[in-house]
């Protein structure tokens, strides 16, 4: 992908592999991305300015008080860039922009930031296992930054454990993954279900299934970069940058559902639901009996996808659903989007352990209403994600 007329701001901090960043820049530059330098004063031990504006054929910015502009840079160069990628960024960095602190040129410039800001963490294994610096990723992350896990292996300070600096193709990758978003859903309320739902049996038991809600947190997520106004309904514990409603049953699924319902312009249901409840649940733990078997009762939920096709009489929402198969992945999910009513099913195989149920990565088939078909090849959820939201979006 060119990223011709994009413009990357690289934010460096002082830390050991800060040398690696020039290689970064190198590949932004051949990509035809313009690159914008901004460094903490420490991350200057560790790399020359020269090498650095040689690199970014411009200017790199350490000093607040360096004013050339009438505007300040931490204003001019957040407005300038599309995208920040701060690499790598020291856990003090990462906890100063958690809390709002912005007491040198690149925390400032962080601050003011309001596009996509991507950290790509290093350091020593006992400072990234740190509660304070993990509170503090927590929260950026609920806020929707993104964070490049370090790689375990041998590090600088002697130590070996997690806190490498992550590949330079991935950082790069990223932020290209990050670039290709725009703001298509500007205006319109998407609502994405996930995780599997939990069916209580007795106050200590219950039925459920391994969904990991994996899939439909990166479409939320998807959703909610692309603009939208964005509800998860969720049996996972999520901290997001958009609305989160925890639920268990289906029931109660199928009641936040309902409350979002009539506001809504998209519903996607990615939620694996189970189609069967324990017919009389038990207030008290069942207890062991002499039988060698035990029956357990089982009635059968609402199809929630079903019931809110057929309310979606006029049309005017986009309602779409997935359908998990373990074998005639194509000729089930045929059969399954007529006789649900929705607009597109997403099909995917639950039989491969390199796809699906808890992986990172999935490979999915789209069918729409009309017969139209497309494949998605095997990538992380997070892409499929944006592949199938664009998908619908166009059609
Ligand atoms: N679904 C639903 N309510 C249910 C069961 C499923 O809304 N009671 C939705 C799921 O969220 C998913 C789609 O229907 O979007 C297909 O789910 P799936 O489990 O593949 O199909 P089922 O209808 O349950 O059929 P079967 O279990 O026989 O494959």
């Amino acid at each position: 992908m060119t990223l011709e007329g994009k413009t990357v701001l690289i934010g460096i901090t002082g830390g050991i592999a800060a040398y690696k960043i020039c290689e970064l820049i190198r590949k932004f530059q051949k990509s035809g991305a313009a690159t914008r330098v901004v460094c903490t004063p420490n991350a200057m031990n560790f790399v020359t300015k020269l090498t650095l504006q040689n690199l970014s054929r411009n200017q790199v910015y350490v000093d607040e008080f360096d004013v050339k502009e009438w505007k300040p840079e931490h204003i001019s160069l957040a407005d300038e860039s599309d995208i920040m990628v701060i690499a790598p960024a020291t856990a003090n960095t990462i906890s100063k922009i958690a809390n709002g602190i912005a007491d040198n040129l690149l925390t400032s410039i962080a601050c003011a930031f309001s596009k996509q800001m991507i950290f790509a963490p290093a350091m020593n294994c006992n400072m990234w296992n740190n509660s304070a610096v993990q509170d503090n990723i927590t929260k950026l992350k609920s806020k929707g930054y993104e964070f490049l896990e370090p790689e375990t292996g041998f590090l600088a300070c002697g130590y070996s454990g997690k806190g490498r600096l992550c590949s330079i193709d991935k950082i790069y990758d990223s932020v290209v993954e990050n670039l290709k978003y725009s703001k298509l859903l500007e205006g319109k309320k998407v609502v994405v279900t996930s995780g599997g739902t939990i069916e209580d049996i007795d106050p200590v038991r219950y039925i459920s299934n391994y969904s990991s809600g994996k899939m439909g947190l990166a479409i939320a997520r998807s959703a909610k970069k692309m603009g939208a106004e964005t509800v998860l309904i969720t049996t996972k514990d999520v901290e997001a940058p958009f609305k989160v409603v925890k639920v268990k049953s289906a029931l109660q699924m199928q009641k936040a559902l309902d409350d979002e319902f009539e506001t809504s312009d998209i519903i996607i249901m990615a939620a694996a639901v189970a189609d069967y409840r324990v017919k009389n649940y038990s207030n008290q733990k069942l207890k062991k009996t002499s039988e060698d078997e035990l029956v357990l009762e089982l009635i059968k939920n609402p199809d929630i996808l079903q019931t809110l096709c057929s309310r979606n009489k006029g049309g005017n929402k986009i309602i779409a659903g997935f359908c998990a198969e373990s074998e005639n992945l194509l000729e089930n999910a045929k059969e399954k989007i007529s006789k649900k009513g929705c607009d597109f099913l997403i099909a995917n195989d639950i039989s491969r352990h390199d796809i699906g149920f808890s992986s990172e990565y999935n490979e999915v088939t789209i069918l729409d209403k009309n017969g139209g078909m497309k494949m998605f090849e095997k990538n992380s959820k997070d892409v499929i994600a944006r592949e199938i939201l664009e998908y619908i979006i166009k059609k």
